[in-house]
């Protein structure tokens, strides 16, 4: 029996857009009907992908009008740079308003831009879903099963620690400046607040952020200026519940085994994660476990697992898995009705809590999210 097809038109074919790629290709039915990328060179990279991987030849556009003019699809995948992303969906929503949208995080840059779109997209007819993918994670979503059923007790504190390499070369250098990326607590960090909200099923009431550009970038020069971009900071984040969020960042670790170290505790237990980072940057380039482990107030001994993950599901990208089972959804979005897990205002109050972070890191106060915005 062959899986129903499901015409996909790609936006934005660089790094992460090659990522959406290879995942289509571990999913029977996914056909990639065209991409559309300003740089030659990504457009012919992306193609060659797309003939590896999903065993197709997508054509090839400068300007995603013409590539919503010319080809039959049911859907786009938007990959382009973080400040491109409002006008992208502008277009999509203009000229193509019947498309599904599965849009890269963060959706948007700026503030003034959230209200935009939301009453740009208000009546959009198909799934419109944010491209938030770490809930996916095998490991993040074990704890995010124990933590729904109860396993720990009721939650009160959950925190983040990302440990990682710097900010990677990106094509026209547009993760350099926060003018264009929203700032590292927007860029890479909405993930980990839109996390949160998940996590503690309540919404942010306040935000303080330490952070600086410390170490990373900085002898480079763009145009005489030096990236202004965070390389580490600490946020701390107050739930209306109750329960306190905790993210600890930093851009200048990447010797560290593990990734992503997330804890959650309640008033009976403790339950950890532990995420090693993309195996393509690890001596050896073998792909590494990531573990689970619950540590119980009484009786004490804590209990360490490991989690398995396919080995192809690994291999198609950087983020342990999580692409593949976020296209699972989509597409189960797109052709059963299924439910769309990260919605624009999802993928909004994530961009919302990551400029208070910002905001907070320049001005050294904290910041209340009803008041900001
Ligand atoms: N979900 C995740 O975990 C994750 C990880 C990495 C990147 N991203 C996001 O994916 C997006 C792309 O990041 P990347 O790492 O692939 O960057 P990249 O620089 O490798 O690729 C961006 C591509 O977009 C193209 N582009 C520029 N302007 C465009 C426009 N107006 N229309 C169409 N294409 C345009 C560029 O030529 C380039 O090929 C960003 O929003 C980034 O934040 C998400």
């Amino acid at each position: 029996m062959t899986a129903q097809p499901l015409r996909y038109g790609l936006i934005g074919a660089g790094m992460m857009g090659r990522e959406h790629i290879r995942n289509l290709g571990l999913i029977p039915g996914s056909e990639l009907v065209a991409i559309a990328d300003p740089s030659e060179e990504q457009v012919a990279l992306s193609v060659a992908e797309a003939e590896r991987h999903l065993g197709q030849r997508p054509r090839g556009f400068a300007m995603p009008e013409a590539m919503l003019a010319a080809d039959p699809l049911d859907c786009v995948v938007i990959a382009s740079p973080n400040d491109t992303h409002i006008a992208v969906l502008e277009t999509v929503l203009r000229h193509r308003p019947g498309l599904g949208i599965l849009v890269e995080k963060p959706v948007v840059t700026r503030l003034a831009d959230c209200g935009r779109l939301e009453a740009m997209a208000k009546d959009h007819p198909r799934p419109f879903w944010v491209a938030m993918e770490y809930r996916y994670m095998p490991p993040v979503a074990e704890l995010r099963r124990a933590v729904s059923a109860g396993e720990i007790g009721t939650l009160r504190m959950f925190a983040i620690r990302e440990h990682r390499f710097p900010f990677l070369e990106k094509v026209g250098d547009w993760n350099r400046f926060s003018e264009r990326t929203g700032g590292t607590l927007v860029e890479k960090c909405c993930h980990f607040f839109d996390l949160m909200r998940l996590v503690v099923g309540s919404e942010p009431v306040r935000v303080y952020a330490s952070g600086a550009a410390d170490v990373n970038h900085r002898d480079e020069r763009y145009d005489g200026r030096v990236p202004d971009i965070l390389d580490n900071a600490f946020v701390i984040v107050d739930f209306a519940n109750g329960c306190r969020a905790s993210l600890d960042l930093c851009m200048f670790a990447e010797g560290s085994w593990f990734q992503e170290e997330i804890a959650a505790t309640g008033d009976a237990a403790k339950i950890e994660v532990f995420i090693p980072g993309p195996a393509r940057f690890w001596p050896g380039g073998a792909e590494r476990e990531s573990e689970v482990v619950v540590s119980p107030r009484a009786p004490k001994g804590p209990v360490r697992r490991k989690v398995h993950v396919d080995e192809a599901i690994l291999k198609a990208g950087d983020h342990h898995g999580s692409t593949y089972f976020q296209h699972l959804g989509f597409r189960a979005a797109m052709l059963d009705g299924g439910p769309v897990d990260v919605t624009l205002a999802d993928g909004l109050q994530a961009v919302r809590i990551g400029l208070a972070a910002e905001e907070s890191a320049r001005t050294g106060e904290s910041i209340r999210l009803d008041a900001f915005g």
